[in-house]
């Protein structure tokens, strides 16, 4: 660890707390790189750090894409666990705070697309993010986003701790998850994009729940509640109950009454109930909706 010195704020603050640990900004000594260090809390840190974690970490260093956050190195030092990654300015949902109104369409359409980018990157490879919201999306100064935290929900199983009294935000979790299915699946990561969307479009989260009730009955009461008809097997999840509420569908331009009309057809095919008819990361890339955007600035 002597290879990365941590750089304190005023008072000696980090720069955040998630579900696994605690991220200082810190400096490379041997490059002069300024790094972002994440302190990986273990749930039993005396029984050492778990092979399958070590293994899956090698992967996700391989994940090299403009999109997705480097992971630069992983340390092991007096039985703790840092990954450092490259540091980019600051996360989306301090960008959004910091900008007065709302964001322009071509900053809301850039960043989308970038994110359909990393993520038909990694899912093409197997890789699934599992928690994607604005604070895992990092914007750097030159406007470019790149995707933090990929493949960290596989690598460790979340503690069942939380590590602060933030609760885990549902916003961005689909109906599968929230009707019990265990099976994470790319269309998991596409949900999320709907609702990140929606965010960047208006500034406040599609659907805002605050238990995981809650969070369903705000997603049926928007896109209609579910059945064989609409989504097949949907009524064999863990956690369905045929004592559901009805409710029918309602025009989605409520959520945010300024999307023209392709970015709605798109938002369409993102927040679909049923999984498997989601549109795919990589087929949104080619959506109409990003016709206009110069796409040039994008490639690798
Ligand atoms: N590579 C990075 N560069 C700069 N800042 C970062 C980087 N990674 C994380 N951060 C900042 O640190 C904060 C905390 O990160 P962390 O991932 O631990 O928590 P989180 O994103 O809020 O939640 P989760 O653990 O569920 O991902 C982030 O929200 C972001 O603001
Ligand atoms: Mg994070």
């Amino acid at each position: 660890m002597e290879r990365y010195q941590k750089i304190e704020k005023n008072g000696g603050g980090n720069l955040g707390e998630g579900t696994y640990g605690v991220v200082y900004k810190a400096r490379d000594k041997q490059t002069n790189d300024i790094v972002a260090l994440k302190r990986i809390r273990l749930e039993m840190e005396d029984e050492g750090i778990p092979s399958t974690a070590l293994r899956e970490i090698s992967l996700l260093q391989e994940l090299r894409h403009p999109c997705i956050v480097e992971l630069l190195d992983c340390v092991q030092s007096e039985g703790r666990l840092y990954l450092v990654f490259e540091f980019v300015d600051r996360d989306l949902k301090k960008y959004m705070e910091a900008q007065p109104g709302t964001l322009s369409r071509g900053v809301v359409k850039s960043f989308l697309f970038q994110i359909f980018h990393g993520l038909a990157f990694c899912h093409a490879r197997g890789i699934m993010h599992r928690d994607l919201k604005p604070q895992n999306l990092l914007v750097s100064k030159e406007g470019r986003l790149k995707i933090a935290d990929f493949g960290l929900a596989r690598a460790f199983v979340p503690p069942i701790r939380p590590l602060t009294h933030e609760v885990v935000t549902l916003w961005y979790r689909p109906p599968e998850i929230l009707l019990g299915s265990q099976t994470y699946a790319p269309p998991v990561d596409v949900w999320a994009c709907g609702a990140i969307f929606v965010e960047l479009l208006c500034k406040r989260a599609m659907f805002q729940g605050d238990s995981e009730v809650d969070q369903l009955f705000k997603i049926f009461r928007s896109l209609g509640t579910p059945s064989e008809e609409t989504w097949p097997g949907v009524t064999a999840l863990q956690d369905w109950n045929p004592a559901f509420p009805v409710w029918p569908p309602v025009k989605l331009t409520k959520y945010c009454p300024s999307i023209d009309e392709a970015g709605l057809d798109l938002l369409e095919k993102l927040v679909v109930l049923d999984p498997k008819s989601r549109i795919s990361a990589k087929t949104a890339l080619y959506h109409r909706y990003f016709d206009d955007l110069d796409k040039q600035q994008f490639r690798q």
